[in-house]
């Protein structure tokens, strides 16, 4: 099959992708909601979050630990700084892959002062001692250090100070039971609305003194795979789109133009996205196919397609995970322009791949 590499062999698409890049550490610093009341969306997590961090505070006790769960760029650091910044202590950042040894870990925790909040991005990439360190750390407040080696190695206790840990994850399912049992409260982020997001572009541009019209802010956020991040981005794009182009102001017909030379589409997908779902419909037929399969085919890596790509395409009614394999869906090809390869039976092959397979009579 001689499918044209021509999307998937391109990786210069950042401005598109949900993951954080050098380019948008600046700038999220400046966007980022300070306080529980400035977040706008997720109302389930921030209910459920208020009530946790004011009951603490009521209590006059540190609150549980917690764990934030999601794709990227829904908020999840975000908020984490917002639950420092609502207990009145510090908070201390540092991640899963960086606490390689336990030490790094035991020199952190004992470092703490009551209030903290602890923030381990990525959490699920901790690496096993420093995961068990963290048992005891977040059960009793305490840590066991070991001094000398051999069988005259012995362990010290230390006390460190109440601390509540504030866990990151793009996925959750590769927690070890035990990590996760010690969480209080999971919330689950989940992709926002195109009105919140609406609602995010539109601060995002008080903030940045982009004037923007109210159509225009929705037409961005409906295009942004309902991600803060993506909506962000993308603003500063047609901002840079209406201000060489046309007179700075951003009108519905300025983000379109400025969107499709972005080649972001209606629904938002991206040249990734629509390299996966043109490698599922045309070199697979529309699947099934295997996630390594699919991956091999754009160039990319299985968990960037399971973390960034799919979680949106499957949302967007695109792509279905079924036991067998990934399959796409009538929309799938109806979004992308394809037809259904026929059998000679009338039936479209999706069709019969999902009633049991060619095997079932
Ligand atoms: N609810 C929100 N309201 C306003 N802005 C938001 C909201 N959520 C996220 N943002 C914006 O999106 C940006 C990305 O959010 P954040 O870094 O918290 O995502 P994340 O879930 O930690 O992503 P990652 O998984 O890549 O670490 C922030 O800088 C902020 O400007
Ligand atoms: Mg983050």
């Amino acid at each position: 099959m001689s499918e044209p590499r021509d999307e998937s062999a391109d990786t210069s698409a950042q401005e598109l992708s949900a993951t954080l890049t050098p380019f948008d550490t600046d700038v999220e610093g400046a966007l980022r909601p300070q306080n529980l009341a400035e977040f706008i969306g997720q109302e389930t997590v921030r209910e459920q979050l208020d009530l946790v961090l004011t009951a603490a505070t009521r209590r006059g006790v540190v609150p549980d630990h917690l764990l934030f769960s999601g794709p990227p760029g829904l908020g999840k650091t975000s908020l984490a700084m917002i639950v420092a910044a609502e207990l009145g202590g510090s908070l201390r950042i540092t991640s899963g892959p960086a606490l390689e040894r336990p030490g790094d870990l035991a020199a952190m925790l004992s470092n703490l002062i009551e209030g903290d909040v602890l923030f381990i991005d990525e959490i699920h990439r901790i690496a096993r001692p420093a995961e068990e360190m963290l048992y005891l750390a977040m059960e009793d407040f305490r840590i066991d250090i070991m001094v000398g080696k051999g069988p005259g190695a012995t362990s010290i206790p230390l006390e460190i100070a109440p601390f509540t840990l504030v866990g990151a994850t793009t996925r959750s399912g590769a927690l070890t039971g035990p990590l996760r049992d010690r969480f209080g409260f999971t919330a689950h982020m989940d992709f926002y609305s195109d009105q919140d997001l609406a609602r995010i572009v539109t601060r995002a541009a008080d903030i940045l003194a982009i004037p923007v019209e109210p159509d225009a802010a929705l037409e961005v956020a409906s295009r942004s795979r309902g991600t803060p991040r993506i909506a962000n981005r993308l603003l500063r794009r047609v901002r840079d789109f209406a201000e060489v182009r046309a007179d700075g102001k951003i009108t519905v017909p300025v983000a379109q133009a400025a969107l499709a030379v972005y080649e972001v589409d209606e629904l938002g997908l991206d040249r990734l996205d629509r390299a996966v779902l043109r490698a599922l419909l045309v070199q697979h037929e529309g699947g099934p196919v295997g996630l390594s399969t699919l991956a091999v085919a754009v160039g990319e890596e299985s968990t960037t397609l399971e973390e960034v790509c799919e979680p949106f395409l499957v949302r967007a009614g695109l792509l279905a995970r079924t036991p067998r394999g990934r399959v796409a869906t009538a929309a799938a090809w109806e979004h992308m322009g394809l037809s259904r390869p026929d059998r000679g039976n009338g039936q479209p092959m999706l069709q019969v791949e999902l009633d049991g397979g060619p095997d079932s009579p």
